[in-house]
Formats: structure tokens, sequence, C-alpha cells
């Protein structure tokens, strides 16, 4: 069938790509529906854009004709895609704020399709931590992002990450959103953020897990096309879009949520599982005394890795875990590989900021190799994590695994 994209226009020189990324769309056998904000009609204009489409272009949230013929509403839903291309700073800001102050930016609201943001803009608005802050946002969000590339800008001949996505990259990210991603068809849980642990109904144990990598990783594997169910204890973070998502406090809780989603082809264990919780939860707070300091008895947690680890039908095809450690990362490592009975592990050296943080550095562990990766943005961890996942499995349906 037929697929039909609405393609959002931002205001920036990179419109004029947009055009020729109408035709790239249309060539493929998609629709192609225009949305302009004001600011792109101070580069192209919507006779040009209406001319290669093949459509009405829509301009206006207030123009009375054009909300009575299909409105916002329509506009967001009567389609299968949803490209911003240009992604300009100020799109993206009042996406990641929820703003509906203009066409463009209320379509978004309203959206309930699959959104591809292709930025566009100097590379110094690319790097301002505002815009970073927003497209992390909008990536914890679910929107999927193609670009921006490094490149020469073609106001300024500055050079540096802010060049937008060139047109066959855009359709080409856009068809895979389509036509559903490598990881169609395959069912994976992730486990993220802290456990908490009652010691009586005001106290607890927990640590400072933020869940920000976990969230990236479910939301990666969901823009890859698989059936996620995220398993998180409390965090900070809104849920991923495209993510079934279950919240839970304690370990024994996090483990049943996690059987209670199999069976699944992918199991991705994320979180920082306390090991231990105290053995018994008090009914009443405890309350200070003279008898003292209360002594507080600990029992050991499940282990959900390991569980879900074992072998058996219902063990997932591919079992991954992380190792947060300070020293001695690889050796750690792999001892935990044979110990827990899983198939990769990612080390990441937590001595520094990265709990909370928002980059990481991994060494990636399988049962035959090692690899170190740079240090990037945790949803860039994730990305690569997604992209290797897919390119095993599909190995492995191929007998090569
Ligand atoms: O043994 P350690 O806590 O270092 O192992 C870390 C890995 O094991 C992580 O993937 C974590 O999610 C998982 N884990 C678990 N259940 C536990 C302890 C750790 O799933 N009780």
């Amino acid at each position: 069938m037929e697929k039909r994209i609405l393609l959002i226009i931002g205001g920036g020189v990179a419109a004029y790509k947009s055009l020729e990324l109408i035709r790239r769309l249309r060539e493929r056998g998609a629709a192609v529906r225009v949305v302009m904000t004001q600011a792109a009609q101070h580069f192209i204009t919507p006779l040009a854009a209406g001319a290669i489409s093949g459509e009405r272009v829509f301009t206006d949230l207030f123009d009375t004709a054009q909300e009575f013929d299909v409105g916002h509403i329509r506009l967001a839903r009567e389609c299968d895609l949803i490209i911003v291309a240009p992604a300009t700073a100020d799109l993206m800001a009042k996406a990641a704020l929820g703003l509906a102050n203009d066409l463009a930016s209320a379509v978004l609201l309203a959206a309930d399709k699959p959104v591809l943001l292709a930025p566009a803009m100097n590379p110094q608005m690319w790097a301002n931590p505002a815009t970073q802050r927003n497209a992390a946002a909008l990536r914890a969000s679910g929107l999927g992002f193609i670009g921006p590339n490094e490149g020469e800008m073609a106001e300024s001949g500055e050079r540096g990450i802010g060049r937008m996505a060139e047109p066959e990259q855009i359709r080409d990210a856009a068809l895979a959103l389509l036509n559903g991603g490598p990881l169609k068809g395959k069912r994976a849980i992730v486990t993220a953020g802290a456990t908490l642990e009652a010691i009586d109904p005001v106290r607890f144990l927990s640590n400072r897990s933020s869940g920000k990598q976990g969230y990236s990783i479910a939301s990666a594997l969901a823009a890859a096309g698989a059936e996620v169910t995220l398993v998180t204890g409390p965090t900070a973070l809104a849920a991923p879009l495209g993510v079934s998502t279950v919240r839970v406090e304690s370990a024994r809780e996090m483990l049943a949520a996690c059987e209670a989603a199999l069976p699944a082809d992918i199991a991705v264990m994320v979180a920082a599982v306390a090991d231990w919780r105290p053995a018994a939860v008090a009914e009443e707070k405890i309350k200070k005394t003279e008898a003292g300091i209360p002594a507080l008895s600990l029992t050991e947690n499940p282990d959900i890795l390991a569980t879900l680890s074992k072998p058996g039908k219902k063990r997932p095809q591919l079992v991954i875990g992380f190792a947060a450690e300070t020293e001695k990362v690889e050796a750690h490592a792999r001892a935990k590989i044979a110990r827990k009975g899983c198939d990769w592990i990612l080390a990441n050296d937590v001595s520094g900021d990265v709990m909370g943080g928002d980059k990481n550095q991994i060494l990636l562990i399988t049962r035959e190799s090692a690899e170190t990766w740079p240090l990037m943005s945790k949803a860039a961890v994730a990305q690569k994590l997604a992209q290797r996942i897919s390119e095993t499995l599909a190995g492995k349906s191929a007998g090569r695994g």
C-alpha cells in the first residue's frame, strides 16, 4: 500500500534540500504532504513544495480554510510517518517543550506516528547545551534522528557538525522506519534504573543509577523495530514512546516483571539491581530508641541476569549484561560472563561520572572477542548496541552465528 509521509519543513537554508527529498520519496512510491513553518517560507515557497509534492501545502494553524478542510489533528494522523527536515534548533526546542503555537509544532504535539528529525543548523547552535538537552529529551521520547552530518555550512562556510543529512540518507532512514527495522518481529526485555529495597514504610536502600542508559537502549531497540518491554526501577525519566514500560521497585518485582515478559529474543539487563535487601521489612517506621542504632540484617537478592541466562526453552537467544567496574574491567567482565551464563557483557568503568552522566565508555565482551568503543553519549551507545544486536541476530538466523 502507498505510504503517506507528512514532511514538516523548518526555516533553514537546508530547506532547499527538502524539495529534493520530496522527489526522492515520491520516486519510491510514497505520497508526500507538506507543512511549512513561516520561517521556511523565507527560504522556499509553498508553490515550489506544492508543485513537487503534487499536493496542497499547509502553512497556517490559524487559517480558517486550512483548519476547516483538514486541520492539524488530521494532518498529524493521516500519515504513516512524519519527517521534520530541516529540523531547526527552534522547532526542536518547541517539540521538546510540547509547545503548539504554530501549525508545525501543533502537528508534532498531536502526532501518534513515528517521527524522524533531520536537524540542520550552525555547528555552535547544534553543540549548544540547550540544543543537546532538547535532542536528548526528544530521543528519550522515542523520536528518531538522522544526522546532522559533519561538513561545510551552506551559509557561512564554517565546518563542523550541523549539516542536514543528504536527501537520500533521510529517505533511506524514513523507509527503514516505515518498513520495520532490522529487529522487526523480535521481542526484547530491557531492565533499567536502580532497584529500591524497603527497610520500613519510609526508608529504603538504593543506588545512584539514573536509568538513562537503559531507557536509551529500550528506545534504540524499539526504533530498530523490536517489540520492547522496559522494566524499570523508580527514575525521573519519562517512559519512552513506542515501548511498553513496567514500573517496579524491588529486585524481586523486577525479576517477576521480566519473567512475565518472556518469551523474548533479546534481554538487555542494564538495571543496577541491589545485591542485597533487608532480610525483613519492618511493618511500622523503625523508631529511634534508647536501645541505640538498629542493626540491619541483609539477605541476597535474586540475580535477574543469571536467572534469564539459564539454559532452557525460555532463554532469550541473546542475553546481555552490564558490568560497572572501577578496576580490572576486562578480567572482571569475562568472569561475569562465565558466572552468570550470559552471552555478552558491556563493561564500563564507573570510577568517573558515568552514573547519572550522559556519556559512557564501553568495552564489549563476547565469548569470543573484546572491543573497546570510544567515549560517546549514552544514546550513541544504545544505537551502536542495537546495531550490533541486529547484525548478530541476522547472522544467527542465516546460520552463521
Ligand atoms: O554482579 P553485578 O551486579 O556486577 O552484575 C551486573 C549485571 O547483572 C548487570 O547487567 C545487572 O543488570 C545484572 N544484575 C541482575 N540482578 C542482580 C544483580 C545484577 O540482573 N541481582
